[in-house]
């Protein structure tokens, strides 16, 4: 299996900041370990430029950060997956917190885009994670089973272990600076295992479970090494293409 190394741009970059720090973190991993693979979530407005700046690059993918769950139609400010293939999308995110937060994404609704985007062809990373307020009130594995339920309900149980990642992402580490510890690491990627054993026994073990929250160069290496650990998904220390080919490369 390889680990899956994710980049997470948010709503950062114009479409030359985009896909001049893509270029140069292209230059910086030229020699990829083979079990490495990269992918880089940019916003939708950087997408072709990002595309055309790897366009001799077979080390990096490119990811969507949203799409809705239809081919086409009247969903005003909405993206299609296919749209995100037309942009040289390989991936696309679903449920990261900040949306289920801000945007008032449920869980159900979550599990409609991952199965459809799916469909469609995009891989997905599906995020998953509980508020701090959660976890001190003894909800953690309620909570992650709950999203992974919903979130996986319709997919397909002849998917390839390599198209769906899940992401854990306490929302009490996302951007906060506090990275969760290796025991709660450990502790909360044990629980989607589980999970996936169950509703994916024949793929579980090679379905790539990724953490998220305040990953740095200086962490990432000793979070790699926990169990059921097999990737990161990088928000602020992935915008400079120095501190995250660091990442990628620890
Ligand atoms: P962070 O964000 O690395 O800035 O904490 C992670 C994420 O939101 O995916």
């Amino acid at each position: 299996m390889k680990t899956l190394m994710a980049a997470n741009w948010k709503m950062y970059k114009n479409k030359e900041e985009a896909s001049a720090t893509l270029a140069d973190l292209a230059l910086r991993l030229t020699a990829l370990p083979q079990n490495r693979e990269v992918v880089v979530f940019a916003p939708f407005t950087a997408l072709s430029a990002c595309s055309s700046a790897l366009a001799d690059n077979s080390h990096i993918a490119l990811g969507g950060q949203n799409c809705y769950p239809a081919a086409e139609g009247a969903f005003t400010g909405e993206i299609s997956p296919t749209m995100l293939l037309n942009c040289g999308c390989a991936w696309v995110l679903a449920g990261h917190s900040e949306r289920r937060s801000l945007i008032g994404e449920t869980d159900v609704f979550v599990g409609k885009k991952t199965a459809y985007a799916l469909n469609a062809g995009l891989n997905v990373v599906l995020c998953i994670g509980e508020t701090s307020g959660e976890r001190d009130s003894g909800k953690l594995t309620d909570v992650l089973v709950r999203q992974l339920e919903a979130g996986l309900a319709d997919i397909s149980t002849d998917i390839a272990a390599e198209r769906i990642a899940l992401a854990y992402e306490p929302v009490w580490a996302i951007g906060t600076g506090r990275v969760a510890g290796p025991t709660e690491i450990a502790e909360s990627h044990a629980v989607v295992r589980n999970f996936l054993k169950k509703r994916l026994p024949r793929q579980s073990q090679d379905i790539r479970i990724l953490y998220g929250g305040s990953v740095k160069p200086e962490n990432t290496k000793e979070i790699m090494t926990l169990d059921n650990v097999n990737g990161v998904l990088v928000g602020g220390a992935s915008l400079q293409a120095e501190s995250f080919s660091r990442i990628v490369l620890a």
